[in-house]
């Protein structure tokens, strides 16, 4: 017969040791007083309070004391993580009282402090730019014509000898406007303007008018349905090809620099027979070898193409009611857009579109 195990005195199983109750107590108090954030408390909280603190621990030992031992082992280790979670409380609200006050400081907003200037405005350097050809031809005698963005389909198309069945006429290229018996639509080019210049003005007409226009293109790097062109238009007794040249040369170097001249490329346009495709004399390798061979702006071409232009079109002055046997004249047609690519080197035509200040800060302040 086996006699009781006298060794073991289930009362002094050790967790539950009055003095190590006590020491895990005064452990979890200290760590507790020392915690001096919110973070370090969430931590302290989980190491002396959570479910595998030593205090936690110890009260599951309970049960395996002998009844008689069980209420005094409960009173002690209950008494001890009452203390620990009343003291977790406290340390809790005085440090969340601490960081509302720290918020305080932190976040505080003078009312009264200034601003400083605020930056002045400037224009974009599209109209700055379209400005600066405008002066330029303006000095040469020239006037500034407008016309509405919402324009005639007859005026857009018909006036410049662009017939029915014309490709830029059909939907893939030009924003149509309802109702279609209205035949409106958003001007595909400046060039209407000229026909409004012939059909308002006293000949002889010298007319530049910059302006919007719009196309149905997808926006990527090169494309964007919303783009400016200027268009010339000068009709007079006895003008000739040799006028349309002089005068792009001269835009050209205003533009680009004295060593800057145009070549002409024949070309097909409606409005203009002969036409030509105008390209701009490369204002880097100015298409000088050995420099054009390496040269990025014109990618080695030496040439950059710039716009179209031509003598005007015999049938577009008759459509505006001007005799082609007394009066020629000579049209040309420029990106505004491309020429101010050209001459800041910027890649990306959707950055000309996007409003972004610190795009057009690069150019200063041009008010
Ligand atoms: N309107 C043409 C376009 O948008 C450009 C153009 C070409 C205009 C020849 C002209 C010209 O006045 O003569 O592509």
């Amino acid at each position: 017969m086996s006699g009781p195990n006298t060794d073991y005195d289930p009362v002094e199983v050790t967790p539950l040791h009055a003095d190590e109750v006590d020491r895990r107590r005064d452990e979890a108090l200290a760590a507790i007083a020392a915690a001096t954030s919110l973070d370090a408390l969430k931590q302290v909280r989980l190491a002396h309070a959570g479910d595998r603190s030593p205090l936690a621990l110890a009260n599951r030992e309970i049960g395996s004391l002998p009844p008689q031992a069980r209420k005094q082992a409960g009173m002690r280790v209950g008494q001890a993580r009452s203390e620990v979670r009343s003291a977790l409380d406290r340390r809790l609200a005085e440090l969340e009282a601490a960081a509302e006050e720290q918020m305080l400081v932190d976040e505080v907003v003078d009312v009264t402090a200034t601003l400083g200037d605020p930056p002045p405005g400037s224009r974009h350097p599209l109209t700055t730019l379209q400005e600066r050809i405008g002066d330029m031809f303006v000095a040469m005698g020239w006037e500034i014509a407008e016309g509405p963005e919402v324009e005639a389909e007859w005026l857009n198309f018909d006036a410049l000898n662009l017939g029915p069945d014309h490709p830029a006429r059909s939907m893939q290229d030009t924003f149509f406007l309802d109702p279609p018996e209205a035949h409106l639509l958003l001007r595909t080019h400046t060039s209407p303007v000229q026909a409004r210049a012939l059909l308002t003005r006293p000949l002889p007409v010298y007319v530049l008018a910059p302006g919007r226009v719009f196309r149905t293109d997808e926006p990527d790097a090169t494309h964007s349905p919303v783009f400016h062109q200027v268009e010339g238009l000068a009709v007079d007794r006895g003008i000739t090809m040799a006028h349309l040249k002089g005068t792009l040369d001269h835009f050209a170097r205003s533009m680009f620099g004295a060593d800057v001249d145009t070549r002409f490329r024949p070309s097909y346009f409606p409005f203009t027979e002969p036409s030509a495709e105008v390209d701009l004399r490369c204002f880097v390798c100015l298409a000088r070898p050995p420099a054009v061979d390496s040269c990025r702006t014109c990618k080695g071409e030496g040439w950059i193409e710039w716009g179209g232009c031509g003598v005007v079109n015999p049938r577009v002055l008759i459509a505006c009611g001007v005799d082609p046997e007394e009066f020629t004249g000579f049209a040309f047609g420029m990106g505004i857009d491309r020429t101010l690519m050209f001459r800041h080197g910027i890649e990306d035509v959707r950055d000309m579109a996007e409003g972004d200040v610190r795009f057009t800060r690069a150019f200063g302040v041009d008010v």
